[in-house]
């Protein structure tokens, strides 16, 4: 695996492969990478010639309050691990690199209304930082194919409502939801939660399940389901930010007829923020 910290460098070494009519799929990350990110770089490489990833704790997604600075940086064993996978080249920028006109001035990308909602409404600029970044990483590998996981799974709608807005010439490929045995989502933020609160985390998942079986059995009364399942997390003692069954693609409020649906849910443990979602279609 070759490692390249410029845009230069990198972008001489794929115009080659491209010449040649080699397919580029692409994995952007923040690193401390786990088997979930592991999984999109396999897939990647099943339907590509040619697979890049990158590693860049991106400041402009990280609100003032947020972890940019303890977030887990661990280049070393990422290398080790995207090399084992049979990763062909890692993107591995500073922050000069990106950003070399600094934050402040940075032009920015949007996708309105969309990002206002669940984790939008509790991380304000958030995607902005994420839409921004994803575009200029596009714009740099220029992949005939990315791809993002489902446990973010509104990162997943917005980026896919980018790539469309802005007529960019990339095919968004989704990966599904690697867990741990005990059905907690894989996150590089998982190492926040304290050996006391883990056993009980995944409720998380379990609300989200039993919301969607019900929904499945002809629950209507989505505000009563949503309103029960904030009560379970609330009494295992999580402090809830949202749970709220939406429509798949516009991520607006659900509405009965929806025939495709995304249940999505965010608490908060005593040092971690924990997301999780599951999608169903309604018969
Ligand atoms: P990061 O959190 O490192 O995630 C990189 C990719 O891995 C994302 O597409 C994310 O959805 C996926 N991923 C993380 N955990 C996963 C899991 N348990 N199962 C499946 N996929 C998983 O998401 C970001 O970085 C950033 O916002 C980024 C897109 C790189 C922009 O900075």
């Amino acid at each position: 695996m070759q490692v390249f910290h410029t845009i230069s460098g990198l972008r001489d070494s794929l115009s080659g492969h491209r010449i040649q009519g080699q397919t580029i799929g692409f994995v952007p990350t923040m690193g401390n990478l786990h088997d979930g990110h592991l999984a999109l770089i396999n897939q990647a490489k099943q339907s590509n010639d040619i697979v890049v990833c990158s590693i860049f704790v991106n400041a402009l997604q990280f609100g003032l309050n947020e972890d940019w600075d303890k977030y887990p940086r661990t280049y070393d064993s990422d290398c080790e691990k995207l090399r084992s996978m049979g990763c062909d080249y890692l993107f591995f920028p500073d922050d000069k690199e990106m950003y070399p006109n600094g934050l402040d001035t940075q032009s920015r990308v949007i996708c309105p209304t969309m990002t206002d909602v669940l984790c939008g409404a509790s991380r304000p600029g958030h995607f902005e930082g994420v839409t921004t970044v994803v575009s200029k990483l596009f714009n740099i590998v220029q992949p005939d194919e990315a791809i993002f996981g489902i446990k973010d799974y509104q990162q997943l709608a917005v980026i896919r409502r980018m790539a469309e807005d802005l007529c960019m010439p990339v095919k968004i490929t989704s990966a599904p939801i690697h867990r741990e045995t005990d059905g907690l989502a894989m996150s590089s933020r998982n190492s926040y939660i304290t050996p006391e609160e883990r056993p009980k985390v995944t409720v998380l998942k379990q609300v989200l399940e039993q919301i969607a079986s019900q929904i499945e059995a002809g629950e209507q009364d989505f505000s009563a389901l949503e309103s029960e399942a904030k009560a379970v997390l609330g009494n295992q003692g999580f402090k809830v930010d949202y749970v709220t069954i939406s429509n798949s693609k516009t991520l607006q409020p659900a509405a009965i007829d929806d025939p495709d649906i995304t249940v999505l849910g965010a608490m908060f443990t005593e040092s971690a923020r924990l997301i999780d979602n599951i999608s169903l279609k309604k018969k």
